[in-house]
């Protein structure tokens, strides 16, 4: 222990940066370790298996996956909540064309909570509230993608599942079967992932007993940032950096040395590789076989192998091949950290659930290196 400058004011003297190596925390939502990834003790590999992202979602917020009746009930429960009101959609009008779409999400769901049906601090009522963010996530995200086109918002269309329904918002038309699959497992894969930045965020907020809207919209700020959720888009951005291979080979050579962050790699927890990561990569592989961009696979090796193979590698996390396997099916850059968005309001529901179940405010220590004790000298002295 130290006594600092401050009188009476002691602290332990080790701090953490980063609060790398902390346990802030109990969970049973998720399990984040080198060799496995579950939620809720079901391993990812399965889940991206044999589920679809509803199922998914009800299991962080229910904490049970569903029978069919309640597949059913839930995909109900979403339906009621879609559709955006007319304020909602004003306000996405009057946001200039420049501002990144995660900005316009966070506000779009700011305010679309101003009119928020779901009331209520139950278990229960919170549940509800999940599920009305996930659709009103999806709504804004796809009528603001139709409006910088130039186009109307489409009416929601009863009966989709969450990833048909973001594709027929933003397209307008029926999406075609193999584009659903991959958007449904790329959410499956980002539905939640513990005590990560935004997650940690959202459950400071609701620590303080702010509401589930609130913690969620400072959740979106959290995961906007290119070293979390934004990461997917920035790592899209350095693959097309290059017009082929050997160019990539040189510039990650030159970046290595330099010891600049590549986008798309390392992790926090996960030093031998991201489980998902490595499922998404491999469809991500079929898919561009399918459309033939081979090449693009070919810059996304040249950049990959030398930092897997270099002394202490470093391996991709989910965005690097998530950055391109949006690509391939077409979506803007602007919609990859906001689409998401749309997936892990899933799991920070479950979290805002689970720390308002057994709350303690969050409030660490700092380690204080500022000026000792000092008097405030009068103006005309400074
Ligand atoms: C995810 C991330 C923020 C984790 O940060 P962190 O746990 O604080 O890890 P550190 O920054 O301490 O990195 C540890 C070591 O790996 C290296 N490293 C980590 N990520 C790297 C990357 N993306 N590219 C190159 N080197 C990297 C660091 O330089 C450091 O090397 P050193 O020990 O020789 O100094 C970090 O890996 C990163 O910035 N990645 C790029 C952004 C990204 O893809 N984010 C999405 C995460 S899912």
């Amino acid at each position: 222990m130290m006594t600092t400058v401050l009188e009476n004011k002691t602290m332990v003297e080790a701090g953490s940066p980063g609060l790398a190596g902390i346990i802030a925390g109990d969970t049973s939502i998720c399990c984040v370790d080198q060799g496995k990834l579950l939620y809720r003790g079901y391993p990812i590999e399965e889940l991206s298996e044999k589920c679809v992202f509803g199922e998914v979602a009800y299991l962080l917020l229910w904490g049970a996956l569903p029978n069919k009746t309640q597949l059913e009930e839930f995909r109900t429960m979403i339906d009621g909540f879609h559709g955006l009101r007319p304020e909602v959609i004003d306000t996405l009008r009057k946001i200039p064309n420049d501002v990144p779409m995660m900005s316009v999400l966070r506000t779009g769901i700011s305010m679309a909570s101003h009119f928020d049906a779901v009331g209520g601090q139950s278990v229960e009522d919170l549940r509800k509230r999940g599920v009305w963010l996930l659709a009103v996530a999806a709504d804004i995200v796809a009528a603001r993608y139709r409006l910088m086109n130039g186009k109307e918002p489409v009416e929601p269309k009863r009966g989709l599942s969450h990833a048909a329904q973001i594709l027929y918002g933003c397209h307008g038309v029926d999406p075609d079967e193999t584009a659903v699959r991959i958007l449904d497992l790329t959410l499956t894969l980002y539905a939640e992932h513990d005590f990560n930045a935004s997650t940690f965020t959202n459950r400071v907020i609701c620590s303080t007993l702010s509401d589930m809207t609130s913690s969620v919209v400072g959740a979106i700020g959290s995961l906007k940032g290119p070293l979390h959720g934004g990461a997917n888009e920035e790592a899209l951005a350095l693959i097309m950096r290059f017009k082929d291979a050997s160019e990539a080979a040189t510039w990650v050579q030159g970046a290595l040395a330099r010891k600049e962050k590549v986008m798309g790699f390392g992790h926090r927890v996960y030093k031998n590789g991201d489980h998902r990561a490595r499922i998404l990569e491999k469809e991500m592989r079929d898919l561009a076989a399918k459309k033939g961009r081979e090449d693009l696979v070919a810059i996304y090796d040249a950049i990959k192998d030398p930092i897997v193979n270099k002394e202490k590698p470093i391996y991709p996390n989910v965005d690097y091949p998530c950055g391109l396997t949006y690509y391939l099916m077409d979506l803007p850059p602007d919609l990859y950290t906001p689409l998401f968005a749309c997936s892990r309001i899933s799991g920070w529901a479950a979290h805002y659930i689970e720390q308002n179940q057994d709350n303690r405010i969050y409030r660490p220590l700092s380690r204080y290196v500022g000026e000792g004790l000092r008097s405030v000298p009068g103006i005309s002295d400074r």
